[in-house]
């Protein structure tokens, strides 16, 4: 039996901005239990919803020198679907609405408590990982603190890590001094073959620097960020390290995310009888969000942060000419003003064809994917992408920029070969992606059969977590030796 940890800063189902946490909630469970003991440390947020926090039970607690104070480090606990969970509680640094700030240099402090505390906590629960499995900047310390303090006490000797990369974009990155005092590191640890970058401070280097493997979360991003485009000023590092990096597919909870038992969308279906049953939920949605009720209009759902990353530039420049289009666009999401205002703006303006939902709602998200006829998901960079791999499960067709995980994952609209689960284009050009949306309207209007075969195939494709589990347990046992 092998102990592999995850540690992370969010998971379902306690905490959930993006698909790390679905990751986070999903891949502990689908590991095989007959050989790995997988568990997993969170933050406890006060943000949580409270009738997951009353399930906790709190384990114990102890004071932890850190930043020139001793401060507070509580235990809980909790058991899910038969994978134990630990939370780290410090209602100075995880209290709050949200479980990010805006703070950079408190998040810094937050994250570099939670990796300290995180790897202080093992004896005490008496769980000794063979690995731990650290995910994205917030838990870059937890390699370096362990090879910088803990491993030269006997629990620790030998543990290895891992280093996964949700998103090089963030990095947790401040200046050196402060960085120095806050994590409590001496100077040795920051010079720029460590966690020097730029002359800055930089979490998520010290994590790929001192981890025995990286990985990313697709293929096609583990060799994007080896080049200046998309490395994010860390491709020469990721080229260093490439022996040592690759990209493993994420998978979806099948469970979660089936539209045959989906008790969150009107009328359930599957891939037998889709075609009677899903229009069914598109005539619902449309009711619900005050839309035109035609079951037969092509509608496209967007459910995403809105971020620079997931391609709303591109949208931005057409979507007036989109809206002149036989279509329906149903927005969920949140994030930078610009674009929830650019979305309201358009559901005044296109009442009726325009629907923008500018909050959280996992149930709405649901709705969509079951509703939707299309998915748009033009991403500047796109690390794996779950979102398609969502609506194909719901056999609503993605359509898609060819970056990341969105090319490893939608296979392109072949009408010579009758083969593809989706439509893509490569140029981060919003012409290009408002001529793939106008072939995708033209395939479901004209051809309806050949869509309707392109839906058999989307539900078809197996993106459960079957297959990436298995090679995230091979890394497991190689790294263990
Ligand atoms: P990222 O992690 O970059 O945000 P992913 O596609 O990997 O992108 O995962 C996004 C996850 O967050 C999906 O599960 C998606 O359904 C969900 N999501 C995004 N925005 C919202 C929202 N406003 N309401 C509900 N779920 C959302
Ligand atoms: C990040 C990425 C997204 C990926 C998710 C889970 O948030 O932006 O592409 O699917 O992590 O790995």
């Amino acid at each position: 039996m092998k102990n592999i940890l995850f540690v992370a800063s969010e998971g379902v189902p306690f905490i959930k901005t993006g698909g790390l946490a679905d990751v986070v909630g999903s891949l502990p469970k689908s590991i095989d239990r007959n050989y790995y003991d997988v568990r997993v440390i969170l933050p406890k947020y006060t943000c949580m919803k409270q009738e997951l926090t009353q399930k906790l039970e709190f384990v114990t607690n102890f004071y932890m020198d850190f930043h020139w104070k001793n401060e507070y480090v509580g235990i809980l606990h909790a058991e899910v679907d038969g994978i134990h969970y630990y939370f780290i509680d410090n209602e100075y640094f995880f209290g709050g609405f949200k479980p990010y700030g805006d703070n950079a240099l408190f998040e810094i402090e937050k994250f570099s408590f939670f990796s300290k505390a995180a790897l202080s906590i093992l004896p005490v629960i008496g769980f000794r990982p063979d690995i731990i499995h650290c995910h994205d900047w917030q838990t870059g310390l937890v390699p370096v603190y362990l090879k910088e303090r803990f491993q030269g006490n006997e629990f620790y000797h030998g543990i290895k890590t891992i280093m996964t990369i949700h998103n090089l974009k963030f990095q947790g990155k401040w200046s050196v001094k402060e960085v120095e005092d806050i994590t409590g590191l001496s100077q040795y640890y920051f010079t720029p073959d460590k966690l020097e970058a730029y002359k800055d401070a930089n979490l998520l280097k010290g994590g790929i620097v001192y981890a025995d493997a990286v990985t990313t979360v697709s293929p096609t991003y583990a060799e994007e960020i080896k080049t200046a485009f998309y490395g994010e000023g860390l491709d020469g590092l990721l080229n260093a390290r490439a022996h040592d990096l690759r990209g493993i597919i994420n998978g979806i909870d099948y469970e979660e995310f089936n539209p045959a038992t989906d008790k969150r969308i009107a009328v359930p279906y599957n891939a037998a009888n889709f075609r009677k049953e899903k229009s069914k939920n598109k005539r619902a949605l449309q009711e619900e969000l005050g839309l035109n009720k035609d079951e037969k209009c092509f509608m496209i759902g967007v459910v995403s942060r809105l971020t620079d990353q997931k391609g709303f530039d591109l949208i931005a420049c057409v979507l007036e000419e989109l809206c002149q289009d036989a279509i329906q666009l149903v927005v969920l999401g949140i994030g930078e003003e610009q674009y929830e205002n650019m979305f309201r703006h358009y559901d005044w303006k296109y009442h009726g064809k325009v629907s923008a939902n500018i909050y959280y709602s996992e149930d709405l998200s649901h709705k969509i994917y079951a509703s939707a006829d299309a998915f748009l998901m033009p991403s500047l960079f796109e690390p794996c992408g779950l979102s398609q791999l969502m609506s194909l499960r719901y056999g609503t067709i993605p359509i898609v920029r060819e970056t990341g995980g969105l090319k490893d994952t939608v296979e392109p609209y072949n009408e010579f070969e009758g083969t593809g689960t989706g439509f893509s284009f490569a140029n981060y050009n919003a012409h290009e992606m408002l001529n793939t949306v106008r072939y995708a309207e033209k395939i479901y209007y004209d051809k309806k059969r050949e869509w309707n075969k392109m839906v058999d195939r989307a539900m078809a494709a197996d993106f459960s977590w079957n297959v990436s589990a298995g090679k995230y347990q091979l890394m497991y046992d190689w790294l263990c030796g």
